[in-house]
This record gives C-alpha cells, structure tokens and sequence, in this order.
C-alpha cells in the first residue's frame, strides 16, 4: 500500500471508531458483517447513524455531504419531504395489501408517460425487474439464450450473475468473451445459457447471434455501463443493437435500473431516443423505498396476461413503496429537477476536469445525467477490459481521503459513479470541488510513483 492511501486510511480509523466496534460485532451474527456484499470494504465499512436531504452521520457523528446515495438509489436524496408526506399519509392506512388498489394503475400510467411501454408489473428491486424481464422475452420468442455484455451487472438472478467481474486471465478473447460464473452455486446451465458480448462492439454481438442462430431471446444491455463507473455508448451503438436484435428475432431489454430515473425524464430511452422492447427500473423511482417494474409492449406483456409466464410478489405495490413511487415522479422528478442536477452535474464535472489537469493527473472525467465518475485511466471506457486498466489503490487514495474531509464521493469500489440528489445545494457542489481539488495534489504525486513512466510528460 503506497504511503499516502496507508495515511488516509490510518485517518479513517481515528475518526470513525464506533463504526470499527459496530462492524466486528455484525461479524459474529452476519457474514462480511453487512446486509450485502457490496457494503463490505477494508479496513471496515462506515456505519450510518442517520442522514437527511443530501447529508448523512456516521456513529461517531461526523457528517458527510453523500454523493453515495445508496448506490444512486436517491435522486431524491435522503427523506424527501415530498415523500415523507406521502409515506406517512399512507402508514395508518395498512402497509401491505397482497390485493389490487388504485395506485396501481396511477404509476403504471405515469410510467408509461414516460417510458416507451405499453404496460407495466411491478416488484421490489431491480433483480426482480430483470429476472421477469430475461423470462417475459425467452417466452415470447420460445429461446433460452441471452447475450449480455461482459462486466454488466443486472442483478443477482443466475441468468445475470455471469461474467460480471472477471479476472483478466479468464476472460478470452474479446471477440468471444467466454461467460464466467459470478460465484459459487450458479448452475453450469446458466452459465451456458448466457452468451456474452463485448459492449461498444457490434461485430462481436453479431458474432454471437451467428454462432447460435434462432436461439437468442434477448440481448440485456444498460444503455451506460454504471458497474464499470461509467462506460458511455459509442455513437448509434445502441440504435445499431436494436436493429440487429431486430434482424435476428431477439428483444432488446434496457437495464434501466440506474439510468432510468437519473439520466432524463424519460431515462435512456429519450437520453438516447432509442425504444427497447422492455424497459427495468428500480432504484431511484422509489425515492428511497423498495420499488421496481417492469414494462413492454402490450404483445410481450400479454405473455402475463395470457397465464404464458408467471409473475407475483407477496410485496408487489405495497401502498407505502407505491405512494413514494408517485410521490417521485409527480413531485420531485420533474423536467425542472433533471435541468438543475444536471447543470449542477455539469458544474462538478467541468470543476474535476480543470483540477485534473492543473494536478497533472492521469484520469479522465465522465458523466451524464445526474452521475458522474473519476475514472484512474488516461481515456475513456469502451468496455470492460478498459475499466480493468483503473488503479484501485489510487481510486481508494481518492475515496478515503475525500471521505476523512467530509465528502462521501460515490458509493465505496471503483465500478461505481456519484450521483447529484435534488435536495443537494450549490454550496455542496462547491464543498466537493474545494476538497477535491485540496487532494488532487496527492493523488497525482501518489500515482506518479506509483507508475513514474506512464505519467512521465
Ligand atoms: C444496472 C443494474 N441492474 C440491476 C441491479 C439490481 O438491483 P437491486 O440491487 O435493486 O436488486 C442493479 C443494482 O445495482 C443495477 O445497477
């Protein structure tokens, strides 16, 4: 470990003792002590005492401004008054149904506002949305096969947790990337069944459908790679997968669990104006609460409606996620709320570009919508393998040391991306600009000796 990531780390451990005590105690009940694995990092992972709007306090009481939002689950921010209320008028009145109420209809209309689908079902989470979503299209074209593209992540069902984060050696050739398993206990049936593609390469799609002709259902595609931090699509790559899902009989299935509340309005679809066969989303449609759909054309969806494929959920539209899914869309992500993050967005990302440069750093500065991303590599991602070029001791450099100042920059690991929420003000985007800008410095002195010829001038 370079001197300047062991000094920000010793820091960390001085300010934040309780989480350390909190941490070993969830050891001795909960695997990695957290809820999730994503949650566990060394030396230990900051635990939450509260947060509201765009802050958060961790058990010792230091406040951060969160750019973490739970994994970009929160443009709403933390609590959003908009849907406080709307929890809170709804709590008294019964908090699970497992019966049909009006709602329903309410946020599957506004869904269809905005996104190109004809009709929605809803769940949880966004492993649910993209669970249904594999299954709706492998029964409308009668295929078992999906290509999906190499260091995606769609969630933790067994058809989505293949190749998700492979290791260099494993992964072949990049024009037949080979489909690794994503952990133990993922069936080899999956994993056959799960045909991977390199992302920004039509070729290597088309390579794939050629080598198993009339048995693709569905390419699943996030139309931005938001697990390798951020991988944009080249010019007309997405507009030129839906013509070709479109020649070989497969659907296209957007993954817009991160991208479809925070990139625009309308999510990717309009971002991109490119209209998939069926739409996910989860994450920050629920303002914070657990709520997910799915939607498509009426002809997939009569798949359900025809008892073709099964789909249900004791937790489906629950009134309390569904009053803060409407609560989200009619109040706070509104056309207005998109321009503002997005200028404030702009804002962040002009600020790191400049201090990239004035610090002689070697990485580049990517972003849209509501998100953004400091990436340790001296070009922008195409795809996977790219991002596997990122120095992720320099990347926790950066973290902790914006952490110890104050400034929760993105969730922890280097595949992720921070998020601007509404209720974020002007002074915050400035106080993250002031800190990185006061570590910037240090970071490139650390990555010039750590790789002194790459970044020689
Ligand atoms: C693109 C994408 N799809 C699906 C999921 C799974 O969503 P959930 O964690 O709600 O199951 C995630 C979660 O990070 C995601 O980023």
């Amino acid at each position: 470990m370079h001197e300047g990531l062991a000094s920000e780390i010793a820091r960390y451990e001085e300010r934040t003792p309780r989480s350390k005590q909190a941490h070993t105690r969830a050891l001795q009940r909960i695997p990695l002590g957290v809820a999730s694995n994503y949650r566990a990092y060394d030396p230990y992972p900051l635990f939450v005492k509260e947060a509201k709007g765009g802050h958060l306090w961790d058990l010792d009481g230091n406040e951060y401004i969160d750019f973490a939002l739970s994994f970009g689950a929160l443009m709403a921010g933390h609590s959003h008054p908009a849907v406080v209320r709307a929890v809170e008028s709804r709590l008294r009145g019964g908090t699970a149904y497992g019966m049909p109420h009006e709602m329903e209809w309410e946020l599957a209309d506004e869904i269809c506002e905005r996104y190109p689908v004809d009709m929605v079902r809803f769940g949880s989470s966004g492993t649910e949305a993209t669970m249904h979503a594999v299954r709706l299209a492998r029964a409308a074209t009668g295929r078992d096969r999906i290509i999906k593209f190499e260091g995606a992540y769609h969630g933790l069902h067994d058809a989505a947790l293949v190749s998700v984060k492979p290791h260099l050696e494993e992964v072949g050739s990049i024009e037949e990337p080979t489909p690794i398993s994503g952990g133990a206990g993922i069936p080899a049936a999956h994993i056959a069944n799960t045909i991977i593609a390199t992302f920004n390469d039509l070729r290597s799609v088309e390579r794939r459908f050629e080598k198993h002709p009339g048995q693709i259902a569905a390419v699943i595609c996030e139309p931005i790679m938001m697990n390798v931090g951020m991988c944009l699509p080249l010019d007309g790559f997405l507009s030129k997968l839906r013509e070709l899902t479109r020649k070989h009989g497969a659907l296209l299935i957007f993954d817009e669990v991160k991208t479809g509340a925070k990139l625009a309005w309308g999510g990717a679809c309009e971002y991109f104006n490119v209209k998939p066969d069926i739409v996910c989303l989860a994450k920050s449609i629920g303002g914070g609460l657990p709520l997910s759909a799915f939607g498509a054309t009426r002809a997939v969806m009569d798949q359900i409606s025809q008892h073709k494929v099964f789909h249900g959920g004791t937790y489906n539209t629950n009134p309390i996620s569904m009053a803060a899914g409407l609560a989200t869309f009619r109040e706070v992500l509104t056309r207005e709320a998109y321009q503002r993050v997005g200028q404030w967005n702009n804002k962040l990302l002009g600020a790191y570009q400049r201090i990239v440069e004035r610090s002689g750093l070697k990485a580049t500065v990517v972003g849209a919508g509501a998100n953004g991303v400091l990436l340790f590599r001296d070009a922008p991602l195409r795809n996977y393998r790219d991002w596997l070029e990122v120095d992720p001791e320099l990347w926790r450099h950066y973290w902790f040391a914006m952490v110890n100042r104050g400034v929760l920059p993105q969730p922890y690991w280097w595949d992720e991306q921070w998020t601007i929420c509404v209720q974020h003000t002007e002074a915050d985007i400035d106080r993250h600009i002031a800190i990185f800008e006061e570590v910037a410095p240090a970071l490139a002195q650390a990555q010039k000796e750590r790789h002194p010829v790459a970044t020689a001038r």
